[in-house]
């Protein structure tokens, strides 16, 4: 894949493809790029980071420096291929801006960072208007993924595909002979994906920890016995990365003090913003993500220390006396946390649906599942059911409406609905559980209580309300004195 290019005597090597910034994500993407038979430039801010890449990792390989970002455009073959793996934010931009002066028509940039979307459709726009194509690809799958195949989600510039498609698609991460990479959509389509993904990896995160929250309070189950659980579980419907690396956690002991590393890890949990953003978008669309924006509250909370201190001290936990029986509790627990799992993928998928049809994506709901079966943090043997789901029917309302998730639901709520009502009685926090089974409860409750959120708001603010047993907007005088008021059309 090298071409050789002898100009006035001397022999370049021309790239596939460059890269800038060297932290993990980037090199080792490089390493991986390199791995499937591809020349990669590497520029970095700080060029130590590039020599250390040359005579380290990338000794002896097809990766050439670029210590300028004159001399990487130089190195590249056309259209030239420039990827960012910066921070999102501002950085962006500014590479952009020097990527602009040394790039020309028809050259793409991939920007492979958690960029917020909006930010890609407008950078698209700038690039397009230019001559240049972009792609905002979300990438999956942390240092390991990078280095060994992520989950790639491109979107942007469509022109920019067939020229990136080969590598990417190369590098992913493969399930059943299928890269985990597939063009998503326009502009900020594959930074909403990502952006998506994290936000459903915040539910799952806080989910299972839940999960081991109960079994450590509720039965006093030390870190191996957990282990073992998340093992076992591991081997069951609930197998995923996210499981799997619980267990592993578990099993980890300090050096120092010979505990469980997990329990002297602080609890002030940190986030970049993903989460948030999913929420947000959530929020602004429309559409009910409330497990997932728990999974955002929850880091919040775990991080207010001072107020925790003072509550802790104001409404003192008392230490839960229940006689369980442990296999049983286990199992319900592992019913619960499917169940809601359920419920946070549903919100999700259903956040995409809403944003494919506001910004005009025409997203693959089934075929984007089918891209976390592999690479990223979510992945999960569960997404072949997504996918299976959209397969069977492409304008699937809600995922909980497809048959293997009304089965599901039906044999778990039971399970579910005990362990949410354990937790509460015995005073431990269960948001992702509690919020994923009020999701489930409101959605198919046949009449809600908002018929009467309805009349408080005709009452003061006189916003009428629709009746059920004809059709129109009607206004009341709900504070005259009388008791038989009339219902006016208006
Ligand atoms: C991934 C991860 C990755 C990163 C998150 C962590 O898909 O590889 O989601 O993007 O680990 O940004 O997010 P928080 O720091 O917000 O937990």
């Amino acid at each position: 894949m090298q071409e050789i290019i002898k100009k006035q005597g001397v022999i370049t090597i021309k790239a596939d493809l460059g890269l800038i910034g060297l932290a993990v994500m980037g090199e080792n993407l490089v390493l991986n790029m390199e791995n499937h038979g591809f020349t990669v430039a590497v520029h970095n801010r700080t060029p130590e980071k590039i020599d250390q890449l040359l005579q380290g990792r990338g000794a002896g390989k097809n990766i050439i420096g670029a210590y300028t970002i004159e001399e990487l455009a130089s190195q590249l073959k056309t259209p030239r291929k420039v990827m960012l793996m910066v921070k999102a934010g501002e950085p962006v931009d500014l590479f952009i801006e020097r990527l602009l002066e040394v790039l020309e028509p028809g050259d793409i940039i991939i920007d492979g960072g958690n960029s917020l979307y909006s930010d890609t459709i407008r950078r698209t726009k700038l690039l397009e208007d230019r001559g240049l194509f972009y792609v905002g690809a979300g990438v999956s799958g942390g240092e390991e993924g990078a280095l060994t195949g992520p989950s790639i989600m491109p979107g942007g510039s469509k022109e920019a595909w067939p020229h990136i498609q080969t590598i990417f698609q190369a590098i992913a991460a493969q399930v059943d002979g299928e890269p985990c990479c597939e063009w998503i959509g326009s502009d900020g389509s594959g930074h909403y994906v990502k952006m998506v993904h994290n936000g459903i990896e915040y539910a799952d995160m806080q989910l299972i920890g839940e999960a081991y929250f109960l079994m450590k309070h509720l039965l006093g189950f030390n870190a191996e016995e957990m282990q073992e659980v998340f093992e076992e579980w591991n081997q069951g419907e609930l197998d995923s990365y996210l499981i799997e690396i619980t267990g592993h956690i578990l099993g980890k002991v300090d050096q120092d003090t010979g505990q469980p590393l997990l329990e002297l890890v602080g609890d002030g949990a940190g986030q970049k913003g993903t989460g948030k953003w999913t929420s947000q978008e959530a929020l602004d669309l429309g559409v009910a993500a409330p497990t997932i924006a728990e999974g955002v509250f929850a880091r919040i909370i775990s991080g207010a220390y001072d107020q925790r201190e003072l509550a802790a001290k104001a409404f003192p936990f008392k230490t839960p006396q229940v006689d369980l029986d442990p296999a049983e509790f286990v199992e319900a627990v592992r019913q619960a946390l499917f169940a809601s799992k359920i419920c946070a993928y549903s919100q999700g998928f259903d956040l995409l649906a809403q944003a494919s049809k506001e910004y005009d994506w025409n997203l693959n709901l089934g075929e984007i599942a089918k891209l976390w079966r592999g690479g990223c943090i979510i992945r999960a043997q569960f997404l072949q059911h997504i996918t299976d789901a959209y397969d069977q029917n492409p304008d699937l309302e809600n995922l909980l409406l497809a048959p293997y998730f009304q089965e599901t639901l039906k044999g778990n709520q039971e399970s579910w609905r005990k362990v949410v009502a354990l937790a509460v009685e015995q005073g431990l926090p269960v948001p992702g559980f509690a919020s994923a089974l009020a999701y489930f409860d409101s959605i198919r409750h046949p009449y809600l209580w908002t018929n009467l959120v309805q009349a408080q708001r005709d009452y003061f603010g006189a916003h009428t309300y629709s009746r059920r047993d004809r059709p129109g907007a009607f206004h009341t005088q709900w504070q005259l004195g009388d008791k038989v008021v009339t219902s006016d059309e208006v």
